[in-house]
């Protein structure tokens, strides 16, 4: 008889707990937010591989790695991170993502920053030819908001404001998030640069410049590890 199907929470289980292989012993790394990154804090709190210590994209992660006993550390006390491990919302054959569906873009994209590698980690179902089928991201200035849905129109997005129990949620450094449907990105680079020019936007939630070097994606067969 045939093994059943992982499920997609088994798939995210199956990369958090691959992502082990990259973290180095007494490293700092970076870690990012979301479901599958859920899973990979806990792996790591499990594990006992010896950390000098995390920085941490979003309140919600550090409150996770704290509870575990992880060292959690501010940016500006550290230097570099050897390694930075965060979900997509979507990723492209080049190493592009989108990211922000758990509203943490722009501190993930600090912290990517500061890394030497990105290591993304994702089921299958975030594998995408071209970037765009999920609604792009953009942590914006609120009274900017207006202006920027009428920006991504003349782009062909329609972009709505995110609500949280019907008022617009507000991320960890107190902005809105537009989520933008119907564009196809299909040069990365070049629309992160133009969208993160337009005034009033804080973060764009396409990782072009921030790709991943390394995807650790689950599949049916097993985890998949792709480099760019
Ligand atoms: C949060 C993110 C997440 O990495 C992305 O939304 C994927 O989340 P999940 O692992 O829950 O599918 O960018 O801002």
């Amino acid at each position: 008889m045939n093994a059943p199907t992982p499920t997609q929470d088994e798939l995210k289980a199956m990369v958090a707990q691959a992502a082990l292989a990259h973290v180095p012993p007494h490293a700092w790394i970076g870690v990012g937010t979301g479901s599958t990154v859920n899973l990979f804090i806990d792996a790591l709190g499990q594990s006992g591989i010896p950390i000098r210590g995390a920085v941490s994209s979003s309140v919600a992660s550090t409150e996770r790695m704290r509870a575990l006993g992880i060292p959690v550390f501010e940016t500006q006390e550290v230097e570099s991170l050897a390694v930075y491990i965060d979900g997509a919302d979507e990723i492209d054959p080049m190493g592009h993502m989108i990211k922000g569906g758990g509203a943490a873009l722009t501190r993930e994209k600090i912290v990517a920053a500061m890394a030497r590698e990105f290591v993304c980690i994702v089921d299958a179902s975030k594998r995408v030819e071209v970037l765009g089928q999920f609604p792009l991201p953009v942590e914006v200035i609120p009274m900017a908001a207006p202006m920027l849905i009428r920006r991504f129109a003349q782009l062909g997005g329609e972009a709505a404001l995110r609500l949280k129990d019907a008022q617009p949620l507000k991320t960890d450094n107190g902005q809105h998030i537009l989520d933008v449907k119907g564009l196809r990105i299909t040069h990365p680079l070049e629309f992160e640069d133009q969208v993160s020019q337009w005034p009033g936007v804080v973060t764009v939630g396409v990782f072009a410049h921030q790709k991943a070097q390394v995807c650790l994606m689950g599949t049916p067969t097993g985890v998949q590890t792709l480099r760019y």
